[in-house]
């Protein structure tokens, strides 16, 4: 197809949904959250704010089983990807959630949230409202957000050191911290990756390498305007709309299928992660994406010079495990063996699975025994238990 008729079937798909958002679904039921999540399952949750040194305040979560004594437990910390929120492992059920599934294990689990989520929304300053608010890419992220959240998480804990499960952009969060922090090395035993996305020149998501096309023209009016307020909005709509009973779910599915063939849509999974856990980040965080598209490099914008300045990935000494699928259409395995090729520390786990997609990490049918059993067994090789 043509990149004018893909683009604009994009912008129909997107009419289509804002629509059917305002029309049906502006006095629809609040989705549940963070704590209705975990509680319903029976597990036990503990809520942090953790304040960043510059000023950023965020959600931090702890789960357990319940009546569990966490003290002296190996600490996992999971951190989600783009546009997402914590609620994003704990959102697909008892059986099928990653947090739970290493609660059960007795794991002392942590569960992050950056900036600008619905979780991290408080600064010690700066209003919400305001540009200065907004003004942050994932550099910022890596850098300070993570750090304070995985500090936290330490001291709570009474632990030394902890193991760190990221998913899509938790991976470039990962590696801004270990090579811009690298004291952040010794304090992370181990880094499992899931859909590794760190290059993307040879993505196959159409719309997301439309939007480094159009950066790149529009690069510094982008740069400087700063952020994202309805993604969220939309992501309550696909809570009635992709359940698999919906005479619209098939656009769902279509857009399940731009992240890569899969035969593990899980569609009600699906649907109550996306009406929980979408949610806003700040454009710059799109835009420090495009870049590294543009340059084909992991970089990062030079706020002085305007220049991208490389991440040193020479920095990062950590153990990481990077999991990664043949038709993951985002993090594309040529690009995923670049990855470990320039990490000291790195290996590769191929998902033994021919369609499965970026998001089927999360939501696939067989995740568990896919992948997540994978995690739980590297996990194994650093537990006390
Ligand atoms: C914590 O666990 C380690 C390893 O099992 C053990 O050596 C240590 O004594 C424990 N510490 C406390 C305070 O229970
Ligand atoms: C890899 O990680 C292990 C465990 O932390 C460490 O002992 C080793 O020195 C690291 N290797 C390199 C090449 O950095």
């Amino acid at each position: 197809m043509k990149t004018s008729r893909h683009f604009l079937l994009w912008v129909l798909v997107c009419a289509g949904l804002c629509q059917y958002y305002i029309s049906y679904h502006l006095d629809g039921e609040p989705p549940p959250n963070m704590k209705d999540l975990v509680e319903m399952n029976g597990y036990s949750l503990e809520t942090y704010d953790v304040e960043t040194d510059d000023g950023y305040i965020l959600g931090l979560y702890r789960v357990g089983s319940k009546g569990a004594d966490l003290n002296n437990r190996t600490v996992v910390f999971l951190q989600h990807g783009l546009c997402a929120a914590s609620e994003i492992f704990v959102s697909t059920g008892i059986e099928r959630s990653l947090a739970f599934l290493l609660a059960d294990r007795g794991y002392d689990v942590w569960l992050g949230n950056n900036r600008g989520n619905q979780h991290s929304r408080r600064h010690r300053t700066l209003d919400i409202d305001s540009s200065e608010y907004w003004d942050f890419s994932y550099h910022e992220m890596g850098h300070h957000d993570l750090s304070a959240m995985i500090d936290k998480a330490l001291t709570v804990s009474g632990q030394e050191k902890l193991e760190y499960v990221g998913h899509s952009l938790g991976t470039h969060t990962l590696l801004v911290l270990l090579s811009t922090r690298p004291e952040y090395n010794q304090k992370i035993s181990q880094g499992i990756t899931l859909a590794p996305a760190v290059y993307s020149r040879q993505n196959k998501f159409y719309y997301g390498s439309y939007f480094a096309l159009y950066y790149a023209k529009w690069r510094v009016k982008l740069w400087h305007s700063n952020w994202l307020p309805y993604v969220e909005k939309l992501g309550k709509l696909p809570f009635k709309f992709c359940s698999p009973d919906h005479p619209l779910s098939y656009f769902c599915y279509l857009v399940y299928i731009s992240f890569g063939p899969s035969n593990q849509v899980h569609e009600t999974a699906f649907a109550t992660t996306l009406s929980t856990a979408l949610t806003s980040t700040s454009l710059k965080t799109f835009a420090q994406l495009a870049l590294n598209y543009d340059v084909d490099k992991f970089v990062r914008m030079d706020p002085d010079t305007n220049q991208p300045i490389a991440y040193d990935l020479s920095l990062v000494n950590t153990p990481i495990t990077l999991i990664y699928s043949d038709n993951d259409y985002i993090a594309r395995p040529q690009n995923v063996i670049r990855l470990n090729s320039e990490l000291a520390n790195s290996t590769l786990y191929n998902v033994p699975c021919e369609h499965f997609n970026h998001l089927d990490y999360l939501f696939g049918k067989n995740v568990v025994d896919l992948v997540y059993k994978k995690v739980i067994h590297l996990l194994q090789g650093n537990s006390k238990y």
